[in-house]
């Protein structure tokens, strides 16, 4: 065999042995080791959750009644919701809800521009008074009338810095590409976690101390990823940040441009890697393993794939029947989910990074969710 046809097999035997490869280190030495974390389950600290909202009118007063519905104590929980500049009615409908539901605080701030959901969220910080900070997107739901009690007993212990919940995928169209995804990465998720910490966190439900958020300066308005960066600066320096086992949330999915809503996620989490990348030397020891390896996966991984493809096409084209035969193998192999499903995310990945370099969707459309019941 020629030099370039082993140069593309080990391309892709590299590209799909690592992640591979990890995902069983995570599952076989971490994912079922009990927590090094001193929990208390009946600690409850003063919170205060905050909702972004742009053009939500349809979704909020059903997200606050769920958060309100919530089992923790009326008395140390606040809402705090952020609405930049909407223009179909959201503040009306929160001031509304406000006026018929009792019980629960909710303060609510309008910008009068829109510049983003992290601008926004550091707009609701100000004025935050709880010991921690919950940030929850209106198109997500969390799935137990406990989950925020479990999510906030984490931080009984002082090593805790951020928590995130397990996400669970909701919705019809496109539930199988959802799915799979999703076990995939919770099980690398939660093995990083037991490790030490996860660097990617989800909208649905973030939560961070307070005085280590104000510490950090808030949140990073520069770059999509809001959560999953601060939750990760959360983690270079010193302290925990994880997703917990027992706090299951769920995300709409879009009803419609599905991909495009794909790559503007790929887009922020590339972000967020690129934006990290120079704070490498300063992670704690335990997390630069998983941080290098995250930043391989959705930096460089994916175009090990274009690389080797590229060579493929180009061996077929002068004539290698072995290409051909190689890259037939790689399609028919389409059929099968699971790769499938790795397949188009390196798709999205590598569309992502293109696309970052002229738009960084730092304000983006907003998008019709699939109401399912
Ligand atoms: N105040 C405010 N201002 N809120 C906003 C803005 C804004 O400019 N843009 C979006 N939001 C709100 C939405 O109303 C929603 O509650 C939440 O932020 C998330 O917006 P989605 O439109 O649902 O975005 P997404 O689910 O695709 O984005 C996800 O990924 C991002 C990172 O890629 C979410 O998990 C985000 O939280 C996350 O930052
Ligand atoms: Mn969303």
């Amino acid at each position: 065999m020629d030099l370039l046809l082993a140069l593309a097999m080990a391309l892709a035997l590299f590209h799909f042995g690592f992640p591979l490869s990890y995902y069983l280190y995570l599952k076989r030495r971490w994912l079922n080791k009990p927590w090094d974390i001193r929990r208390d389950p009946s600690y409850r600290p003063r919170v205060s959750i905050i909702v972004p909202t742009y053009n939500e009118a349809l979704l909020i007063e059903s997200k606050l009644d769920d958060i309100a519905r919530q089992d923790y104590p009326k008395d140390l929980a606040e809402i705090i919701v952020v609405d930049s500049a909407s223009t179909d009615g959201t503040p009306g409908a929160v001031k509304k809800w406000i006026t018929s539901r009792r019980g629960v605080e909710v303060k609510l701030i309008e910008e009068s521009v829109r510049r983003g959901k992290a601008h926004a969220l550091n707009k609701a910080l100000e004025v935050a008074t709880g010991d921690v900070v919950v940030i929850t997107d209106v198109d997500s739901a969390w799935l137990s009338r406990d989950t925020l009690a479990s999510v906030l007993s984490w931080f009984s212990d002082p090593l805790i810095g951020a928590v995130t919940c397990l996400k669970v995928p909701a919705g019809e169209s496109f539930i199988g590409v959802e799915r799979s995804y999703r076990d995939y990465y919770n099980v690398i998720r939660l093995g990083e976690s037991k490790k030490f910490s996860t660097p990617v966190f989800h909208g649905e439900l973030a939560a961070f101390r307070r005085d280590l958020l104000v510490k950090l300066g808030g949140f990073p308005a520069d770059i999509g990823a809001d959560d999953s960066h601060t939750a990760t600066l959360a983690a270079i320096s010193g302290y925990k940040a994880i997703v917990v086992d027992n706090a299951l949330c769920t995300e709409l999915v879009p009803r419609r441009r599905y991909h495009t809503w794909r790559i503007r996620r790929a887009q922020h989490l590339i972000q967020h890697f690129i934006k990290t990348l120079s704070l490498l030397s300063k992670a704690p020891r335990e997390f630069k393993p998983i941080l290098l390896a995250e930043m391989w996966l959705h930096l460089f991984n994916p175009w090990l794939l274009v690389l080797g493809t590229i060579i493929l096409i180009y061996k077929v084209l002068i004539g290698s029947l072995v290409a051909l035969i190689l890259l037939v193998i790689g399609t028919i192999l389409l059929m099968l989910k699971q790769y499938r499903t790795w397949v188009v995310t390196q798709v999205y990945l590598i569309t992502a990074s293109i696309r970052n370099l002229w738009t960084k969707e730092i304000i983006w459309e907003k998008q019709e969710k699939e109401i399912t019941s």
